[in-house]
């Protein structure tokens, strides 16, 4: 064999081996994009996630109420360790049934620091699930001292009475079977309570997983409740990281990942089906899952999440609407003394006061506690979605609205 044949033959071989890896690579990745495709198909594919049949929300039952209701506690119980975060078990005064409501809500309390400042209104989600009798929210002491959770944690006792508005909020585990995810961060723990419990609770075999994200052992809420339903449901998967656990804290024992929930541990643990994530937790987890699911090829409308977090704080970015190219809109806060041209890039009114450093009530940012209701003395806003909170006539809800003309607000 000449020099030339050997090397033609190896040449040869070595093109045979490339092809077949090449061969075998496409047909794994095609056979999986299949599997993909028949499992969306299953679930009513791209079209139907759009307006699954599960997004219809159940039928509410009970009295509906407007304004405020006035609520006995009935139970005060810390939650974790370090007695940060503080359940409040509430029955109504009136001894009326309750309403039930979509696990995920909130609820809306107006609290009066009673020192002749101005009431303060804040939402807590309800953190059981719908159906007992009784509502229960689970409030965090907010480091440095917030005014409504250090008043609830300090001041209010077993036996006082608080006022709220009926449940409400955008925001809740959709019906229907399709496999779902929980992310939480922190207190975000809160309404994956209530959608954890009445998944769980009404005994049916739907895929739910738990990803929560804390810090160490000491602010672990519930911890026993939910490794209970752990061992209890197998169709109920926990996935505890602490970022930064405590020396008594053991990895196995008490949490199962050290670090953050992130994009990375989402990938590598669950498996290649059509979830639908529901994501509550701090503003920067937040900004990083949403857009890293977005990428990973998550369809938008099976990615949920609520903002928590101090009252003032703005959602991701994902919720701001383009920019406006009508004709030029100046906005005026006559009690702030300023006129600004309006520019669509703000998303909300809220949003745009705030930018500005003007000062604006706000609590659920999503037109379903009436807290940043204010007058118009002049001019139309249009609602970016349809608020739950009906807004009194003359005014608008900041939040869910921008303005239609040149506006003049009593802010
Ligand atoms: C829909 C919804 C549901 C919620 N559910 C829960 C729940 O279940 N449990 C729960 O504990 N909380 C929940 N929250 C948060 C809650 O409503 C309050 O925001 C929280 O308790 C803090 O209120 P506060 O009055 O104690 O603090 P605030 O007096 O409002 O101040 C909060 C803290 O943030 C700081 N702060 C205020 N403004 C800013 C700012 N612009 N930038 C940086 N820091 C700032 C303050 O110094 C203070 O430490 C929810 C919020 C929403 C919108
Ligand atoms: S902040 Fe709740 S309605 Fe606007």
């Amino acid at each position: 064999m000449t020099a030339f044949e050997l090397f033609l033959y190896i040449t040869l071989g070595l093109l045979l081996q490339v092809t077949l890896f090449a061969a075998v690579a496409f047909s794994r990745h095609w056979q999986t994009y299949q599997q993909l495709r028949e499992r969306v198909a299953e679930f009513g594919g791209e079209e139907a996630a759009l307006v699954p049949e599960e997004a219809t929300p159940a039928p509410i039952k009970g009295a509906a109420w407007e304004g405020f209701r006035e609520f006995r506690v009935a139970r005060k119980v810390f939650e974790d360790r370090s007695r940060s975060i503080c359940s409040f078990h509430l029955v109504p005064t009136d001894g009326k049934p309750l309403l039930d409501f979509l696990p995920g809500q909130f609820l809306t309390f107006r609290l009066d620091p009673g020192d002749g400042s101005k009431p303060v209104t804040r939402c807590y989600s309800l953190s059981d699930r719908p159906g007992l009798d009784h509502y229960r929210v689970s409030i965090k002491r907010v480091s440095p001292p917030g005014l409504s959770s250090g008043h609830f944690h300090d001041h209010v006792r077993e036996g006082d009475i608080l006022t709220a508005r009926a449940p409400s909020g955008h925001f809740y585990l959709e019906r229907g079977n399709s496999p779902v995810v929980l992310v939480a961060g922190g207190i975000g723990i809160t309404p994956m309570l209530s959608m954890l419990n009445a998944t769980l609770g009404n005994g049916g075999n739907r895929e739910i997983w738990l990803f929560y994200g804390l810090r160490d052992g000491g602010e672990h809420v519930m911890k026993e409740h939910l490794e209970g339903l752990a061992r209890e449901h197998s169709n109920f998967r926990l996935h505890v990281c602490y970022s930064r656990p405590a020396p008594t804290d053991v990895e196995g024992r008490d949490y199962h990942h050290r670090g953050h929930v992130d994009i990375t541990l989402l990938r590598l643990t669950l498996a290649l089906r059509p979830y639908d994530f529901y994501i509550c937790g701090p503003r920067a987890m937040m900004e990083t899952l949403v857009p890293a699911l977005e990428e990973w090829g998550v369809p938008d409308p099976r990615i949920h999440y609520e903002a928590f977090g101090p009252a003032s704080l703005a959602k991701p970015a994902r919720q701001q609407v383009p920019e406006d190219s009508g004709p030029a809109v100046a906005v005026t806060f006559a009690k702030s003394d300023r006129t600004l041209p309006w520019d669509g890039g703000a998303g909300s009114l809220l949003e745009f006061a705030e930018r500005h450093g003007i000062k604006v009530d706000s609590g659920c940012r999503a037109g379903g506690c009436g807290s940043c209701q204010t007058r118009i003395e002049a001019g139309e806003v249009e609602y970016l979605q349809a608020p739950d909170y009906e807004p009194e006539p003359g005014t608008c809800l900041l939040c869910v609205s921008r303005p239609k003309r040149d506006l003049v607000l009593t802010a």
